[in-house]
């Protein structure tokens, strides 16, 4: 009988211990971006980004002023940044190409030297620590030269970007293995476009999103295929496109469950569906909704361009795996009358809805992101749902914090996420091969400028030295990643090597519910 109940309640504790550990190939990194990290705006070359342009001619548009002209200066202490990426054990690190440094005017007629042999550096030396290097092409930084001839409401964008593709992979391909093409294309089109407060400035929400969208889905796709073509078989390496999932459930059940999808096809699907969907192209609730929109509207075609039979083979199946950023959640409700909110879809007419925090979410340092961790998994379910079995990477999670924070509760935000993304993993059978903390430091979070803080590493912005410190958070992801699992064991909290001095909540609850099934055990075999 002791040994019936021993093995039993073995067997329980071996599934829950198990339970918490991610599959044995699972990848952790940390990311950053080009402009939000590196300073050097004008250094030895560099062209002038949409980004630069709006910190020095608009001061009202970004917090405090600030600009990224220095940012963390990691264009000089990018050393210090492998270091730290090492100290984490992380076994990727993400970062972009600033598309000016090593193109100044945009085009491929000059090839920054200066600018080729930063990026080289900084590869080299993430391979040397055994870091493999993921990198965004283009993380919002436009040469300001290409948005003078219309920027991403030009068709000729996608040939643009096909040609700095080029330029990368003979450059890098080599040794970069994961290519992230554009990071949250909805915010390049959709976001900055309605509220014209982001690079470049231009508020036009009716016509260039649209217009973006599609020629921003060409431009992945050329990149994609010119890969394909030239250096897939040489190489193997993967690209894909890095999403923004916001995650849209309804706010009254069963009213609101047809507009949720409808805001998750706006959101996501509108970025999505022409890359992974079996069908490829709009999605067709999509399609139909902006027709008949236009249409009343008085416009005598859709606003959203159509794709031509060839384009939409053309783009489907253009990524080898599913990348995304998740860091927010909303329920959606339909708007009343003259009803206007925060968010760029919040009353607009494209789809007449209003959007709420759900309950349960919390806030850090800022009132765009409501943090709702179960929202990890449940887009996850959707994703699979709708583009079926892909691999998925999640490519930032992140959270908003500010400098002297209390930073178990960014501990426990990354706890939480990871819990939810393991029982996709392992309920929901969703394959996701990694996981992406923003960021590995301090950096200018745009119109937020360096109020907001992600990093796991502090920034001292005061501090012409930029100095780097580890926080918390940083030293509980190393043990994470070290023992790959969320709920890490209290030797690596507490070791000394650490300024560890708080273990999470949960791992504690966690310790104490296996010490006490442990005693349990030992009792039951004795009777
Ligand atoms: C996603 C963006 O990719 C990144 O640049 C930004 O800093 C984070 N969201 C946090 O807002």
């Amino acid at each position: 009988m002791a040994w019936t109940y021993t093995l039993v309640l073995s067997a329980l504790l071996a599934a829950r211990c198990h339970a918490q550990q991610f599959p044995a190939n699972f990848q952790f990194g940390a990311a950053s971006a080009a402009y939000q990290v590196e300073g050097g705006w004008d250094a030895d070359g560099k062209g002038e980004s949409i980004w630069d342009r709006l910190v020095h001619t608009n001061k009202d548009a970004i917090a405090g002023g600030a600009t990224g002209d220095i940012a963390a200066d990691s264009y000089h202490l990018w050393r210090e940044d492998v270091q730290m990426a090492a100290q984490l054990g992380l076994d990727f690190y993400r970062f972009s190409i600033s598309w000016p440094r090593i193109l100044p005017s945009g085009l491929a007629n000059n090839i920054s030297a200066a600018g080729v042999a930063y990026y080289n550096n900084l590869i080299d030396e993430l391979l040397l620590h055994g870091i493999k290097p993921v990198v965004t092409m283009y993380h919002w930084d436009l040469p300001m030269k290409l948005q003078d001839l219309g920027g991403w409401t030009n068709p000729l964008i996608s040939d643009w970007f096909e040609s700095y593709a080029a330029v990368l992979y003979s450059l890098y391909a080599d040794r970069v293995k994961t290519w992230i093409t554009i990071n949250e294309p909805i915010v390049v089109c959709d976001f900055n476009y309605n509220g014209g407060n982001y690079a470049p400035g231009i508020k036009e929400p009716v016509i260039a999103p649209y217009l973006c969208n599609k020629h921003l889905m060409i431009a992945h796709a050329k990149a994609y295929r010119l890969y394909e073509r030239e250096y897939k078989h040489k190489y193997d390496g993967r690209i894909s496109l890095a999403n923004n999932a916001l995650w849209i459930e309804p706010f009254k059940v069963p009213r609101d469950i047809e507009l949720a999808e409808l805001g998750m096809e706006h959101m996501i699907g509108r970025y999505a569906h022409p890359v992974f969907s079996k069908e490829g192209g709009w999605p067709e609730k999509i399609e139909k909704h902006m027709l008949e929109l236009s249409l009343k509207q008085g416009y005598n075609s859709s606003r959203l361009p159509p794709f031509t039979e060839e384009e939409k083979k053309f783009v489907q199946g253009t990524a080898d795996f599913f990348g995304f950023n998740y860091y927010t959640a909303r329920q959606i409700r339909p708007a009343k009358a003259g009803e206007n909110g925060t968010w760029f879809i919040d009353g607009s007419p494209e789809l007449d809805a209003m959007l709420e925090v759900p309950p349960g979410a919390t806030f850090g340092a800022t009132d765009l992101i409501a943090i709702l961790p179960r929202g990890l998994r449940e887009m996850l379910q959707y994703l699979k749902k709708t583009y079926g079995d892909h691999e998925y990477l999640i490519t930032e999670n992140g959270y908003p914090g500010w400098k002297d924070m209390e930073d178990h509760v960014r501990i426990d935000f990354i706890r939480d996420h990871l819990e939810q993304l393991l029982i996709a993993i392992e309920e929901d059978n969703v394959t996701v091969s990694g996981y992406t903390y923003w960021s590995l430091l301090d950096n200018f979070e745009w119109v937020g400028g360096y109020g907001i803080r992600f990093g796991i590493y502090d920034v001292d912005f005061n501090d012409p030295k930029r100095t780097r410190t580890p926080r918390l958070s940083a030293k509980y992801y190393a043990c994470v990643i070290d023992s790959n699992s969320y709920n890490v064991s209290l030797e690596c909290t507490n070791s000394p090597s650490t300024a560890f001095s708080r273990t999470p909540t949960n791992g504690n609850v966690r310790n104490s519910f296996s010490v006490l099934v442990s005693v349990i055990m030992v009792a039951l075999f004795f009777v």
